[in-house]
Protein backbone atom coordinates (compact mmCIF):
# COMPACT_ATOMS: atom_id res chain seq x y z
CA UNK A 1 0.00 0.00 0.00
CA UNK A 2 0.72 3.37 -0.74
CA UNK A 3 -0.08 7.04 1.05
CA UNK A 4 -0.99 10.21 -0.08
CA UNK A 5 -1.41 13.54 1.79
CA UNK A 6 -3.02 16.24 0.32
CA UNK A 7 -1.24 19.38 1.64
CA UNK A 8 -2.59 22.42 -0.39
CA UNK A 9 -4.59 25.16 0.13
CA UNK A 10 -3.82 28.71 1.13
CA UNK A 11 -5.29 28.35 4.90
CA UNK A 12 -6.82 31.94 4.78
CA UNK A 13 -9.07 31.02 7.87
CA UNK A 14 -5.67 30.94 9.89
CA UNK A 15 -4.58 34.11 8.72
CA UNK A 16 -2.31 35.92 9.76
CA UNK A 17 -0.35 32.87 10.92
CA UNK A 18 -0.92 31.51 7.40
CA UNK A 19 -0.10 34.58 5.58
CA UNK A 20 3.82 33.33 6.02
CA UNK A 21 3.17 29.38 7.02
CA UNK A 22 1.19 26.08 5.28
CA UNK A 23 -1.57 25.43 7.90
CA UNK A 24 -0.35 21.77 7.51
CA UNK A 25 2.92 22.80 9.74
CA UNK A 26 1.66 24.61 12.22
CA UNK A 27 2.15 22.41 15.23
CA UNK A 28 -0.53 20.63 17.46
CA UNK A 29 1.17 19.72 20.77
CA UNK A 30 4.58 20.82 19.20
CA UNK A 31 4.60 18.44 16.27
CA UNK A 32 3.17 19.99 12.85
CA UNK A 33 -0.07 18.13 12.03
CA UNK A 34 1.32 17.22 8.71
CA UNK A 35 3.98 15.19 10.76
CA UNK A 36 1.18 14.02 13.23
CA UNK A 37 -0.19 12.32 9.65
CA UNK A 38 3.06 11.02 8.09
CA UNK A 39 3.17 9.55 11.88
CA UNK A 40 -0.03 8.12 11.34
CA UNK A 41 0.51 6.65 8.10
CA UNK A 42 3.94 4.88 8.90
CA UNK A 43 2.50 3.83 11.70
CA UNK A 44 0.21 1.31 9.16
CA UNK A 45 3.43 -0.24 7.93
CA UNK A 46 3.56 2.27 4.94
CA UNK A 47 6.47 3.68 3.62
CA UNK A 48 6.33 4.97 0.30
CA UNK A 49 4.22 8.26 0.87
CA UNK A 50 3.49 11.19 -1.84
CA UNK A 51 2.54 14.50 -0.77
CA UNK A 52 0.11 16.42 -2.86
CA UNK A 53 1.45 20.55 -2.48
CA UNK A 54 -0.09 23.96 -3.72
CA UNK A 55 1.87 27.47 -3.26
CA UNK A 56 3.41 26.30 -0.30
CA UNK A 57 5.87 23.83 -1.36
CA UNK A 58 8.86 24.89 -1.01
CA UNK A 59 8.15 25.29 2.99
CA UNK A 60 6.62 22.01 3.46
CA UNK A 61 9.98 20.39 1.72
CA UNK A 62 12.11 21.83 3.55
CA UNK A 63 10.23 20.69 6.77
CA UNK A 64 9.73 17.32 5.64
CA UNK A 65 12.48 16.89 3.15
CA UNK A 66 13.32 13.19 1.99
CA UNK A 67 11.20 11.54 5.23
CA UNK A 68 14.00 9.02 6.48
CA UNK A 69 13.35 11.20 9.92
CA UNK A 70 10.19 9.58 10.08
CA UNK A 71 11.10 6.25 8.28
CA UNK A 72 9.14 7.09 4.83
CA UNK A 73 10.13 7.84 1.76
CA UNK A 74 8.48 10.81 0.60
CA UNK A 75 7.69 11.81 -3.23
CA UNK A 76 6.22 15.54 -3.75
CA UNK A 77 3.55 16.01 -6.56
CA UNK A 78 2.77 19.14 -7.34
CA UNK A 79 -0.82 20.36 -7.99
CA UNK A 80 -0.51 23.48 -10.05
CA UNK A 81 -4.40 24.76 -9.00
CA UNK A 82 -6.56 23.47 -6.27
CA UNK A 83 -9.12 22.13 -8.34
CA UNK A 84 -9.90 19.19 -6.19
CA UNK A 85 -9.59 15.64 -4.31
CA UNK A 86 -10.30 13.43 -7.04
CA UNK A 87 -7.65 16.00 -9.48
CA UNK A 88 -5.48 15.42 -6.83
CA UNK A 89 -5.46 11.40 -6.90
CA UNK A 90 -5.42 12.35 -11.21
CA UNK A 91 -2.22 13.77 -10.92
CA UNK A 92 -0.74 11.25 -8.38
CA UNK A 93 -1.46 8.73 -11.06
CA UNK A 94 2.30 7.93 -12.26
CA UNK A 95 3.46 7.39 -8.29
CA UNK A 96 0.39 5.61 -7.37
CA UNK A 97 0.22 3.52 -10.46
CA UNK A 98 -2.44 0.40 -9.61
CA UNK A 99 -1.68 0.51 -6.20
CA UNK A 100 -3.95 0.14 -2.98
CA UNK A 101 -3.56 3.36 -1.26
CA UNK A 102 -4.63 5.85 1.47
CA UNK A 103 -5.21 9.51 1.24
CA UNK A 104 -5.22 11.82 4.10
CA UNK A 105 -6.06 15.95 3.93
CA UNK A 106 -2.90 16.95 5.66
CA UNK A 107 -4.35 19.47 7.52
CA UNK A 108 -6.80 16.85 9.86
CA UNK A 109 -5.96 15.23 13.19
CA UNK A 110 -7.89 12.29 14.16
CA UNK A 111 -7.72 10.34 17.34
CA UNK A 112 -4.88 7.98 17.31
CA UNK A 113 -4.99 4.16 16.41
CA UNK A 114 -6.14 4.68 12.86
CA UNK A 115 -3.34 2.25 11.59
CA UNK A 116 -5.29 -0.52 11.98
CA UNK A 117 -8.24 0.60 10.00
CA UNK A 118 -5.84 1.30 7.12
CA UNK A 119 -3.96 -2.21 7.59
CA UNK A 120 -7.39 -4.04 7.35
CA UNK A 121 -8.42 -2.42 4.44
CA UNK A 122 -4.81 -3.51 2.70
CA UNK A 123 -5.27 -6.76 3.33
CA UNK A 124 -9.09 -6.63 2.75
CA UNK A 125 -10.69 -7.28 -0.99
CA UNK A 126 -12.77 -4.07 -0.90
CA UNK A 127 -12.41 -1.45 -3.42
CA UNK A 128 -13.01 1.64 -0.93
CA UNK A 129 -13.15 2.42 2.21
CA UNK A 130 -14.29 5.74 4.10
CA UNK A 131 -14.26 7.18 7.63
CA UNK A 132 -17.15 8.79 8.94
CA UNK A 133 -18.19 10.47 11.81
CA UNK A 134 -21.14 12.81 13.48
CA UNK A 135 -20.93 16.46 12.90
CA UNK A 136 -23.34 19.13 14.00
CA UNK A 137 -22.95 21.12 10.84
CA UNK A 138 -23.42 18.38 8.30
CA UNK A 139 -23.98 20.69 5.07
CA UNK A 140 -20.19 21.89 5.45
CA UNK A 141 -18.81 18.09 4.80
CA UNK A 142 -19.25 15.47 2.20
CA UNK A 143 -22.12 13.70 3.69
CA UNK A 144 -23.50 9.85 3.72
CA UNK A 145 -26.31 8.38 3.87
CA UNK A 146 -26.52 4.69 4.64
CA UNK A 147 -28.90 1.86 4.14
CA UNK A 148 -30.71 -0.07 7.14
CA UNK A 149 -28.01 -2.62 6.63
CA UNK A 150 -25.26 -0.39 7.25
CA UNK A 151 -24.12 -0.10 3.39
CA UNK A 152 -23.53 3.65 1.42
CA UNK A 153 -26.98 4.83 -0.11
CA UNK A 154 -25.50 7.65 -1.39
CA UNK A 155 -22.77 10.83 -1.08
CA UNK A 156 -23.21 14.12 -1.53
CA UNK A 157 -20.74 17.16 -1.23
CA UNK A 158 -22.04 19.91 0.90
CA UNK A 159 -25.73 19.47 0.65
CA UNK A 160 -27.93 21.87 1.15
CA UNK A 161 -30.78 19.57 2.73
CA UNK A 162 -28.25 16.80 4.44
CA UNK A 163 -29.73 13.33 4.97
CA UNK A 164 -27.75 12.03 7.69
CA UNK A 165 -25.29 13.89 10.33
CA UNK A 166 -22.09 11.36 8.84
CA UNK A 167 -19.93 13.44 7.47
CA UNK A 168 -16.63 11.81 5.24
CA UNK A 169 -13.46 12.33 7.54
CA UNK A 170 -10.39 13.26 5.37
CA UNK A 171 -9.08 9.72 5.63
CA UNK A 172 -9.99 7.66 2.27
CA UNK A 173 -8.82 4.28 1.06
CA UNK A 174 -8.76 3.00 -2.52
CA UNK A 175 -7.68 0.08 -4.88
CA UNK A 176 -7.08 1.16 -8.53
CA UNK A 177 -10.75 1.48 -9.49
CA UNK A 178 -10.65 5.18 -7.99
CA UNK A 179 -8.92 5.86 -11.23
CA UNK A 180 -11.61 5.21 -13.75
CA UNK A 181 -13.79 6.96 -11.09
CA UNK A 182 -11.70 10.01 -11.61
CA UNK A 183 -11.58 10.10 -14.94
CA UNK A 184 -15.42 9.52 -15.28
CA UNK A 185 -16.53 12.43 -13.28
CA UNK A 186 -17.60 15.92 -14.04
CA UNK A 187 -16.32 19.36 -12.07
CA UNK A 188 -18.28 20.54 -9.16
CA UNK A 189 -20.29 23.50 -8.99
CA UNK A 190 -17.09 24.66 -6.78
CA UNK A 191 -15.21 23.66 -10.21
CA UNK A 192 -13.74 21.01 -7.82
CA UNK A 193 -13.23 17.42 -9.06
CA UNK A 194 -14.83 15.77 -6.12
CA UNK A 195 -13.64 12.70 -4.37
CA UNK A 196 -17.27 12.42 -2.97
CA UNK A 197 -18.70 12.07 -6.38
CA UNK A 198 -15.75 9.53 -7.45
CA UNK A 199 -16.74 7.65 -4.79
CA UNK A 200 -20.27 7.62 -5.22
CA UNK A 201 -19.18 6.41 -8.97
CA UNK A 202 -17.83 3.69 -7.44
CA UNK A 203 -20.81 2.82 -5.41
CA UNK A 204 -22.87 3.26 -8.60
CA UNK A 205 -20.69 0.83 -10.89
CA UNK A 206 -21.68 -1.62 -7.82
CA UNK A 207 -18.31 -1.77 -6.17
CA UNK A 208 -17.26 -2.26 -2.37
CA UNK A 209 -17.65 0.68 -0.54
CA UNK A 210 -16.90 0.36 2.97
CA UNK A 211 -18.18 2.48 5.67
CA UNK A 212 -16.26 3.32 8.79
CA UNK A 213 -18.05 4.91 11.48
CA UNK A 214 -15.04 6.57 13.56
CA UNK A 215 -16.83 6.95 17.42
CA UNK A 216 -13.52 9.13 18.49
CA UNK A 217 -12.70 12.69 18.02
CA UNK A 218 -11.76 14.10 14.60
CA UNK A 219 -10.74 17.73 14.07
CA UNK A 220 -10.73 19.58 10.59
CA UNK A 221 -8.42 22.20 11.38
CA UNK A 222 -9.56 25.03 9.47
CA UNK A 223 -9.75 27.91 12.06
CA UNK A 224 -7.99 28.99 15.31
CA UNK A 225 -10.22 27.09 17.50
CA UNK A 226 -9.92 24.23 15.92
CA UNK A 227 -6.38 24.21 16.23
CA UNK A 228 -7.09 24.31 20.05
CA UNK A 229 -9.59 22.09 20.49
CA UNK A 230 -6.32 19.35 18.32
CA UNK A 231 -4.23 20.39 20.53
CA UNK A 232 -7.01 19.70 23.90
CA UNK A 233 -7.41 16.46 22.32
CA UNK A 234 -3.46 15.59 21.34
CA UNK A 235 -2.37 16.96 24.53
CA UNK A 236 -4.52 14.30 26.53
CA UNK A 237 -3.59 11.50 23.88
CA UNK A 238 0.02 11.93 24.61
CA UNK A 239 2.31 10.15 27.09
CA UNK A 240 3.91 12.90 28.43
CA UNK A 241 7.74 13.23 30.37
CA UNK A 242 9.92 15.07 31.45
CA UNK A 243 13.60 15.42 29.76
CA UNK A 244 14.13 19.17 30.49
CA UNK A 245 15.02 21.11 33.92
CA UNK A 246 12.74 21.86 36.42
CA UNK A 247 13.61 23.36 39.45
CA UNK A 248 12.79 23.08 43.10
CA UNK A 249 10.37 26.04 43.78
CA UNK A 250 8.49 24.81 40.40
CA UNK A 251 5.21 22.55 40.82
CA UNK A 252 4.96 20.50 37.77
CA UNK A 253 1.75 18.58 36.96
CA UNK A 254 1.93 14.63 35.99
CA UNK A 255 0.77 15.31 32.08
CA UNK A 256 3.06 17.85 31.64
CA UNK A 257 6.27 17.27 28.82
CA UNK A 258 9.13 19.46 29.19
CA UNK A 259 11.29 18.74 26.40
CA UNK A 260 15.18 19.01 25.90
CA UNK A 261 16.59 21.85 26.86
CA UNK A 262 13.65 23.36 28.79
CA UNK A 263 13.92 25.10 31.64
CA UNK A 264 10.82 25.86 34.53
CA UNK A 265 12.01 28.19 37.05
CA UNK A 266 9.72 29.28 40.09
CA UNK A 267 6.70 28.19 38.02
CA UNK A 268 3.48 26.07 38.07
CA UNK A 269 2.40 23.79 35.03
CA UNK A 270 -0.75 22.30 35.26
CA UNK A 271 -1.39 19.40 32.51
CA UNK A 272 -2.04 18.56 30.29
CA UNK A 273 0.54 20.96 28.72
CA UNK A 274 3.97 20.49 26.67
CA UNK A 275 6.76 23.24 26.87
CA UNK A 276 9.24 22.85 23.93
CA UNK A 277 12.43 22.56 23.29
CA UNK A 278 14.51 25.70 24.95
CA UNK A 279 11.83 27.03 25.99
CA UNK A 280 12.08 29.23 29.63
CA UNK A 281 9.32 29.21 31.87
CA UNK A 282 10.20 31.76 34.54
CA UNK A 283 7.81 32.75 37.24
CA UNK A 284 5.00 31.98 35.99
CA UNK A 285 1.91 29.60 35.26
CA UNK A 286 1.01 27.58 32.82
CA UNK A 287 -2.37 26.27 32.80
CA UNK A 288 -3.79 23.07 31.09
CA UNK A 289 -4.22 22.86 26.95
CA UNK A 290 -1.39 25.00 26.79
CA UNK A 291 1.39 24.03 23.74
CA UNK A 292 4.75 25.82 24.31
CA UNK A 293 7.02 25.38 21.28
CA UNK A 294 10.48 25.82 20.95
CA UNK A 295 12.78 28.56 22.00
CA UNK A 296 9.52 30.44 23.80
CA UNK A 297 10.15 32.71 27.11
CA UNK A 298 7.54 32.83 29.44
CA UNK A 299 8.00 35.08 32.27
CA UNK A 300 6.30 36.80 34.56
CA UNK A 301 2.92 35.49 33.01
CA UNK A 302 -0.07 33.24 33.19
CA UNK A 303 -1.41 31.34 29.88
CA UNK A 304 -3.97 28.54 29.83
CA UNK A 305 -5.47 27.17 26.89
CA UNK A 306 -3.39 28.30 24.21
CA UNK A 307 -0.63 27.66 21.63
CA UNK A 308 2.66 30.04 21.65
CA UNK A 309 4.79 29.35 18.11
CA UNK A 310 8.34 29.53 18.17
CA UNK A 311 10.58 32.31 19.24
CA UNK A 312 8.14 34.17 20.47
CA UNK A 313 7.95 35.86 24.53
CA UNK A 314 5.83 36.99 27.11
CA UNK A 315 6.76 38.70 29.42
CA UNK A 316 5.16 40.71 33.07
CA UNK A 317 1.43 39.99 31.30
CA UNK A 318 -0.71 41.11 34.53
CA UNK A 319 -4.20 39.12 33.16
CA UNK A 320 -4.19 35.82 32.09
CA UNK A 321 -4.10 34.74 28.52
CA UNK A 322 -6.44 32.45 27.39
CA UNK A 323 -7.59 30.70 23.81
CA UNK A 324 -5.07 32.05 22.29
CA UNK A 325 -2.82 31.28 19.27
CA UNK A 326 -0.01 33.36 19.26
CA UNK A 327 2.67 33.13 16.44
CA UNK A 328 6.21 32.88 15.64
CA UNK A 329 8.70 35.10 17.00
CA UNK A 330 6.01 36.97 18.35
CA UNK A 331 6.55 39.32 21.54
CA UNK A 332 3.58 40.11 24.16
CA UNK A 333 4.74 42.78 26.79
CA UNK A 334 3.42 44.54 29.45
CA UNK A 335 2.13 47.79 28.11
CA UNK A 336 0.70 51.08 30.04
CA UNK A 337 -2.87 50.85 28.00
CA UNK A 338 -5.20 49.05 29.67
CA UNK A 339 -6.87 46.02 27.74
CA UNK A 340 -9.02 44.30 29.71
CA UNK A 341 -9.21 40.72 27.85
CA UNK A 342 -6.36 39.14 26.41
CA UNK A 343 -8.05 36.87 24.18
CA UNK A 344 -6.18 37.35 21.09
CA UNK A 345 -4.53 35.18 17.75
CA UNK A 346 -1.15 36.76 16.78
CA UNK A 347 0.22 36.73 13.58
CA UNK A 348 3.85 35.97 13.02
CA UNK A 349 6.29 38.71 13.68
CA UNK A 350 3.37 41.04 15.75
CA UNK A 351 4.34 42.83 18.27
CA UNK A 352 1.81 43.76 20.58
CA UNK A 353 1.25 45.53 24.47
CA UNK A 354 -0.98 44.51 26.77
CA UNK A 355 -1.69 45.77 30.39
C1 LIG B 1 -13.23 18.01 1.91
C2 LIG B 1 -14.15 16.98 1.23
C3 LIG B 1 -15.35 16.67 2.13
C4 LIG B 1 -14.88 16.22 3.49
C5 LIG B 1 -13.93 17.28 4.10
C6 LIG B 1 -13.32 16.78 5.38
O1 LIG B 1 -13.90 19.22 1.97
O2 LIG B 1 -14.55 17.48 -0.03
O3 LIG B 1 -16.13 15.68 1.53
O4 LIG B 1 -16.00 16.01 4.34
O5 LIG B 1 -12.87 17.60 3.21
O6 LIG B 1 -12.48 17.73 5.96
P1 LIG B 1 -13.12 20.63 1.71
O7 LIG B 1 -12.10 20.76 2.78
O8 LIG B 1 -12.52 20.53 0.34
O9 LIG B 1 -14.18 21.68 1.79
Amino acid sequence: MKGLILSGGKGTRLYPLTYTRAKQLIPVANKPVLVRVIEAIRDAGITEIGIVTGDTEPEIRDAIGTGKRWGVEITYIPQDEPLGLAHAVKISRPFLGDDRFVMFLGDNVIEGGVATLIRQFGESEWNAQIVLTEVDEPQHYGVAELNPDRSIKKLVEKPREPQSNLALVGIYMFDANVHDACEAIEPSWRNELEITDAIQWLVDQGKSVHPYVHRGWWIDTGKPTDMLDANDHVLEEIEHAVHGFVDRDSRVDKRVTVESGAEVINSVVRGPAIIGENSRIVNSYIGPFTSIYHDVVVEDSEIEHSIVLENSSIRGIAGRIADSLIGRNAIVRRSPIKPVAHKITLGDHSDIGLL
